[in-house]
């Protein structure tokens, strides 16, 4: 069920955000090229399958949420642009292809990053809501990429390269680059969708849980990882002296926390029995993701 779910929100992503880019009107069209180029490089598309199925975890349907589904890819595609860049982590591989500087360069590719994240906002303005309900789930959004969500998580990854942080700030950070985006996007299908408070904090609950096993196992996949599966380099976090799971703690107690995390976010979705079926196997799934 899972496999099938996923792969059919997938296919409704891929033609939305498509049609989102509208290449064909660009201003610049080798700007346009760039976001392109990222944006439809086959991700996985969790983010917004996440905001899809919490939308349909609490009796909505998730397709009618599909713009805003798409605002979160286009933020999850710039902030993975910037990222790879030579003065962050400085990669040549993301989703299987060159990263973006690569091919576009370093200027462009900075661009690129910056139409994407200024697109989504405009795309989520496109979102049929209730004017206060789209307002409030602008706010999760803009909160969750900004300072004191993903962009904050990234100062502090950048800024503990070379020296073990503590234990308690490696979780803040992972909250803030990984958590902060999976939790707008599971708090906005549930806010679009009409969640009632008890809902929302069971769902947020999960939402933080999941992040923090996402990113673990991300950090374990660095390590142990098969490039040709991952589509970005392996060792990239030792080559950078990054604080990671791995590097803080063992392989195996990384893999005792993001399973800990998994079991956190399962109990998380007691309440809501069948309808969260999606999200359970889809965190279950996580820790054993070959990519
Ligand atoms: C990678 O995210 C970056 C992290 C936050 C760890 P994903 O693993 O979701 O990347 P794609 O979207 O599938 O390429
Ligand atoms: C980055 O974390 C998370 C983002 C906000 C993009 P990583 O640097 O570990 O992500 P990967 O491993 O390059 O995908
Ligand atoms: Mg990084
Ligand atoms: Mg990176
Ligand atoms: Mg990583």
């Amino acid at each position: 069920m899972l496999k099938a779910e996923w792969a059919a929100k997938q296919a409704l992503l891929e033609s939305a955000l498509e049609q989102e880019l509208n290449i064909d009107n660009a201003l610049d069209k080798t700007l346009a090229e760039s976001m392109r180029y990222s944006l439809m490089a086959g991700g996985k598309r969790l983010r917004p399958v996440l905001l899809m199925e919490a939308a349909e975890a609490v009796g909505g349907r998730g397709e009618d949420y599909i713009k805003a589904a798409c605002a979160l890819e286009m933020i999850h595609t710039y902030s993975l642009i910037h990222d790879d860049l030579p003065a962050m982590d400085n990669d040549d591989y993301r989703r299987g292809k060159l990263t973006n500087h690569k091919v576009y360069g370093a200027g462009m590719a900075t661009l690129a990053g910056d139409a994407l994240l200024t697109l989504a906002f405009e795309v989520i303005t496109r979102q049929k809501a209730e004017p206060e309900v789209l307002c409030r789930v602008i706010r999760e959004v803009s909160q969750a990429a900004g300072p004191d969500g993903m962009v904050g998580g990234q100062a502090i990854d950048m800024e503990s390269e070379g020296h073990r942080i503590p234990m308690e700030q490696l979780r803040k950070m992972h909250m803030g680059k990984t958590g902060a985006l999976f939790r707008a996007a599971i708090r906005s299908g549930a806010i679009l969708a009409g969640a009632d408070e008890a809902e929302l904090n069971a769902l947020t609950r999960y939402a933080e849980a999941f992040g923090l096993a996402f990113q673990i196992t991300d950090d374990i996949l660095d390590v142990v990882g098969d490039q040709d599966v991952i589509g970005k380099p392996v060792g990239s976090d030792e080559r950078n002296n990054k604080s990671t799971y791995v590097t803080l703690t063992s392989l195996e107690e990384a893999k005792r926390l993001a399973q800990e995390a998994v079991d956190e976010a399962v109990e998380a979705l007691e309440p809501f029995g069948e309808k969260a079926q999606f999200l359970k196997e889809l965190v279950e799934f996580l820790i054993s993701r070959k990519n």
